[in-house]
């Protein structure tokens, strides 16, 4: 893949998520009985067989243990054809615990584990790893350092730097966000970021109900040189440019619908949407930025009609 714009690098991490089932979420101080099940997760690695499946190339950068965990990441990259670079980490290979309902809500806690071992500079010491990618994509649940190294070398490299700023719990600084030409947060993480960088106080479920003016005033606010998404669960999502031709799309600004699903389980619908929509914009950059965002929307769509995370990932291409 080398010297070929035809890839995605996603730098983030991996987790083993176990994850307990019940018709409703636990209340605090509750004990609810439910269905027990463990697999594959963490949002870097949900959002590499994300894009992988889209039909893109991709390598994961991330840190292991030497443990179950990391030996199930290694072959689970393999058997997708993901090209993995791991640091090698004494801490265990990260973890999360997930309570899933009948109504596909969850509510998640991460043990980060190795994850938060990422160093910065194995991250650039893969300078070759991310010389040929067209999108390098990262989150937040890895260390601070090694998501500015990636994003800068994204920038040396010409690829497009896309910042994924989930959970909505993580420091996004100023310098983080100077180093983005493509932000996708869903709506709490754009009200975190919003209320952090001083810009305005809104509450999460306000932010769909903003008209197009308004939201995308915030979105040149936040980050006045790049586009920003952000994902609005069932209301779709919100794209803002800062040039109104930017990837092909006629205006600076557009709502996309959301793409109707049968929901299981929304555990890494997000990443489904990043992952699908970093793929599509390295497998047909000449399309429109809408296109690609209709894809994404459909394959997050797709993503929550089965149990899991990563494994929840649907085959379906970018470039069919
Ligand atoms: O976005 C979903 C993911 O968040 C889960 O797979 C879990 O591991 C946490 O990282």
């Amino acid at each position: 893949m080398a010297g070929v714009r035809a890839g995605v690098v996603v730098v983030g991490s991996f987790n083993v998520d176990h994850v307990w089932r019940a018709t409703r979420l636990a209340r605090p101080g509750e004990t609810l009985a439910g269905t027990y099940s463990t697999g594959p997760g963490g949002k870097g690695f949900n959002q590499a067989i994300a894009a992988r499946r889209a039909g893109a190339e991709v390598r994961f950068v991330c840190a292991l243990g030497d443990d179950a965990g990391g030996a199930l990441a290694r072959e689970l990259a393999a058997a997708d054809g993901i090209d993995l670079h791991a640091q090698a980490s004494t801490a265990p290979t990260g973890t999360a615990g997930i309570y899933t309902d009948d109504a596909g809500r969850n509510s998640i806690v991460i043990g980060p584990g190795a994850n938060a071992a990422l160093d910065a500079l194995f991250v650039e010491g893969q300078a070759h790893a991310l010389a040929g990618a067209a999108v390098v994509l990262a989150q937040l649940e890895s260390p601070r350092a090694a998501v500015l190294a990636a994003l800068a070398q994204a920038r040396r490299a010409g690829a497009l730097a896309m910042l994924n700023p989930a959970p909505a719990d993580a420091v996004v600084d100023a310098e983080l966000l100077a180093c983005c030409d493509l932000l996708t947060p869903n709506e709490s993480e754009f009200a975190a970021l919003l209320a952090a960088h001083g810009h305005a106080v809104i509450a999460d479920e306000a932010v769909a109900a903003l008209d197009d003016g308004a939201l995308h005033a915030l979105c040149r606010a936040l980050l006045p040189r790049g586009t920003v998404v952000v994902t609005l669960g069932g209301a779709g999502c919100f794209v803002s440019h800062a040039e109104p031709t930017r990837f092909g799309d006629a205006a600076a600004c557009a709502r996309i619908q959301a793409h109707p699903a049968r929901v299981v389980d929304t555990t890494g619908a997000g990443d489904a949407f990043n992952g699908a929509l970093a793929a599509a914009i390295a497998l047909q950059p000449q399309r429109g930025f809408g296109t690609q965002l209709r894809f994404a929307s459909r394959y997050a769509a797709a993503s929550t009609e089965a149990p899991g995370a990563a494994l929840a990932m649907p085959r379906l291409r970018a470039d069919a």
